[in-house]
């Protein structure tokens, strides 16, 4: 028996990533379908009222959406939700221009998964702590990985798509929602 889930996003390499992760981690027993929509995502406090907003919007018997974000130590927690706008206005580098000089340089990446089976919602947050380069390093993934390296680690995601593969928040995210799907399998 396998269970399809349709993952609602405009971003490819998230696809890609969550795909793997849960072939990796669930093989065929759980199937990841790509619905290519984009969809608004409201301004709120944490990651996780955005995706429960999100999920109210969209329809489907069983969909997934993902919020994510970077937290970054020294600037009290920011950009976190407003991840995705200050990739888009300043970027990386303008990241790096604020932490100019900052001794203080850990960081930590965050992905809320929501599902909605028929009417039941849940929510699966993986987290990976790490710190914040000098300059940005490599030229897989995507977003703020050619300046994060993980904790313990010397290459960025950017540089080490494997590593990315093995410990983001992502793939603990994914791996909580694995164990979900698998355990209404039994
Ligand atoms: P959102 O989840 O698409 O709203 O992502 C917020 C911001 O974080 C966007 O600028 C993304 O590019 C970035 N982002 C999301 N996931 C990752 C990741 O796995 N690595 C690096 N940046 C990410």
């Amino acid at each position: 028996m396998s269970i399809e889930v349709e993952f609602v996003t405009g971003n490819e390499h998230k696809f890609r990533e969550l795909a793997a992760a849960l072939r990796e981690i669930a093989g065929s027993a759980v199937k990841l379908r790509w619905r290519r929509q984009r969809y608004t995502e409201v301004q709120a406090d944490t990651l996780e009222e955005v995706v429960l907003h999100a999920l109210g919007e969209i329809e489907g018997e069983a969909v997934l959406i993902e919020d994510a974000g970077l937290f970054i130590s020294a600037l009290g927690g920011f950009p976190g939700v407003y991840s995705a706008y200050v990739h888009q206005s300043i970027g990386n580098r303008g990241i790096l221009r604020m932490m100019q000089g900052e001794e203080d340089r850990r960081a930590w990446m965050v992905s809320v998964l929501g599902l909605r089976l028929g009417t039941g919602v849940r929510l699966f947050r993986g987290e990976v702590r790490g710190w914040i380069t000098g300059a940005e390093r490599g030229e897989h993934g995507f977003g703020y990985d050619p300046i994060f390296v993980p904790e313990g680690c010397s290459s960025t995601f950017a540089e080490a798509p494997e590593l990315k593969a093995k410990l983001s928040h992502r793939k603990r995210a994914a791996e909580k929602l694995a164990e979900y799907l698998l355990s209404l399998q039994h």
